[in-house]
């Protein structure tokens, strides 16, 4: 791993800060910019070009050339993989520098984006590379003197809108099934975290993607984003994101009858039972709460614990939260850095001081650290109740809820009294209590005596409003692909 002093000379390059328009690094039409900030310093990192309207039908316009009448139609699908796997290559070769970049501009430890996010981004692209020559449809035996077969066609164009909580990985699992299925692409990177994948746009230009079929514009979401949902020449629109903006977007993409999945928010139960090896469900529910900040999806913010080992388990949780390393991201020593920006910063606050305010026990942190950058404490609240804010609401940042039940109906039925369902984990030696919580939690993924295991061949998305459809795996592109059924006469 690169340690700090090393890590930092190779961000001396200049940023690319333009928007990706068939080909081209361009302004926006209207030359307007607006400013990234490193989380940890507070300081501007770069100006980036603001796309907006204009910027947007221009991209969709490259990408629909590039879609109906460009080389990407007609190639072969395993040319389409390798180009696939080409990104990956360059990106491997680029590690710790794309970890640095990820790093500045999202704040989250440098170890975390070279040894979580990183190696991730380049297995997912491979895996989708590995997928562009294998969909294929089926020969259909129908009744009479006909030959039926289906096709899997690419959607065409999408429109893919990212957060900035994971920002290359969330490329990724939308680059890898869009454009193994066949699809040409016009993406939104989050106004906080647009460096890295601008510099993924640089990497896919270098390793010979044709003109027009990665098209990036950053911006804002009401500017850059809803016009992208808008556009009559956009298919399918995919979207990682708040579940409010996610509501809005299937909303608007109802106008234009686009494919529409989405990736949402989530309020996941972790269930600790008392016959649990409790070290490492210890360990599990701080890696399941604490990964990135808090900035997860799928964070495990309702930790239940059994009543026979809650006290222990708090005790443990709040001691090794508090012994949490807070810093300078590009320290290999730090453990968690500062939140992505002063709006989650603030709200992550409103939701501890609502916590103390509706009578929780903080046991640990409960404010911010340093007097710089969007630094929050590991924060444990014990003697939460279901219908406290903290507990509803999806609150993104390191501030864990530690519930207390009784028995096994009891949890599950609190466990799915939340309007979410993206995760959850339990925690037990009963190999037949973890499969009945398994059948029984109303969630996209179940982990068992585990978190945060994600792989690029595992479906992952949401019930209820976390989402609709599910990325990675085979099943992602089934998002990017609409099926044709041919019948021919043989008489
Ligand atoms: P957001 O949902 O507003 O932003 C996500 C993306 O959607 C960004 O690229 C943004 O520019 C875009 N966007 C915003 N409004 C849009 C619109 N009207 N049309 C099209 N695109 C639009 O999320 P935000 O404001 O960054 O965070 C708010 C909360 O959302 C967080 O505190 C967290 O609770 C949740 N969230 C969940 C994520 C997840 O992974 N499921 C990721 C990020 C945030
Ligand atoms: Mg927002």
């Amino acid at each position: 791993m690169a340690t700090a002093t090393e890590a930092r000379p190779t961000l001396n390059r200049s940023f690319q800060t333009k928007l990706l328009i068939n080909g081209q690094w361009r302004d926006s039409l209207s030359g307007k910019t607006f400013e990234t900030i490193n989380p940890a310093t507070e300081e501007v990192i770069a100006q980036v070009a603001e796309g907006d309207a204009a910027d947007i039908d221009l991209a969709v316009k490259a990408a629909r050339k590039a879609f109906d009448t460009g080389p990407w139609r007609t190639m072969d699908a395993r040319d389409r993989g390798r180009l696939l796997n080409k990104l990956a290559d360059l990106m491997e070769s680029q590690i710790d520098e794309l970890a640095a970049l990820e790093s500045l501009d999202n704040g989250k430890p440098l170890s975390e984006a070279r040894n979580g996010d990183l190696p991730l981004v380049v297995d997912c692209l491979r895996y989708y590379a590995g997928w562009a020559d294998k969909i294929h449809g089926q020969t259909i035996p129908i009744r009479g003197n006909f030959f039926s077969y289906t096709r899997k066609e690419p959607v065409g164009v999408a429109g893919q809108i990212i957060p900035w909580n994971f920002p290359m990985l969330m490329v990724a699992w939308k680059w890898g099934p869009a454009l193994a299925a066949g699809c040409t692409i016009v993406m939104k990177p989050a106004e906080q975290t647009p460096l890295s994948c601008l510099r993924m746009g640089e990497l896919a230009m270098e390793a010979g993607f044709p003109e027009g079929v990665i098209n990036i514009v950053p911006g804002f979401g009401p500017g850059a984003g809803s016009a992208l949902v808008d556009h009559p020449g956009v298919d399918k629109v995919a979207f990682t994101g708040s579940t409010e903006v996610g509501k809005l977007i299937m909303r608007n993409a109802s106008n234009t009858l686009k494919r529409v999945t989405l990736e949402l928010g989530g309020k996941s139960p972790n269930i600790v039972f008392a016959d649990a090896d409790l070290e490492k469900a210890v360990d599990g529910a701080m890696l399941g709460l604490y990964l990135n900040q808090g900035q997860c999806c799928c964070a495990g913010s309702r930790l239940f614990v059994q009543e026979s080992v809650y006290d222990e388990m708090v005790e443990r949780l709040a001691d090794k939260s508090s012994a949490r390393r807070l810093g300078d991201p590009f320290d290999p020593e730090t453990e968690q850095g500062p939140q992505v920006d002063r709006e989650q910063f603030d709200k992550i606050l409103g939701y501890i001081e609502k916590g103390k305010e509706q009578g929780a026990r903080c046991v640990a942190g409960g404010e911010r650290f340093g007097e710089k950058g969007y630094f929050i404490k590991p924060t444990v609240f014990a003697d939460v109740k279901d219908d406290m804010a903290i507990a509803t609401d999806e609150i993104f940042g390191p501030v864990m809820q530690v519930l207390k039940f009784r028995e096994i109906d009891e949890v599950v039925e609190r466990a799915n009294t939340t309007d979410y369902g993206l995760a959850a984990a339990v925690w037990t030696r009963d190999i037949g209590k973890a499969h009945a919580i398994a059948n029984r939690v109303r969630a996209g993924t179940v982990w068992v005596n585990c978190y945060d295991v994600f792989d690029a061949a595992a479906p992952f998305g949401g019930f209820k409003a976390s989402g609709i459809g599910r990325e990675l795996g085979e099943k992602a592109l089934d998002n990017y692909i609409e099926q044709k059924t041919v019948t021919v006469s043989l008489d």
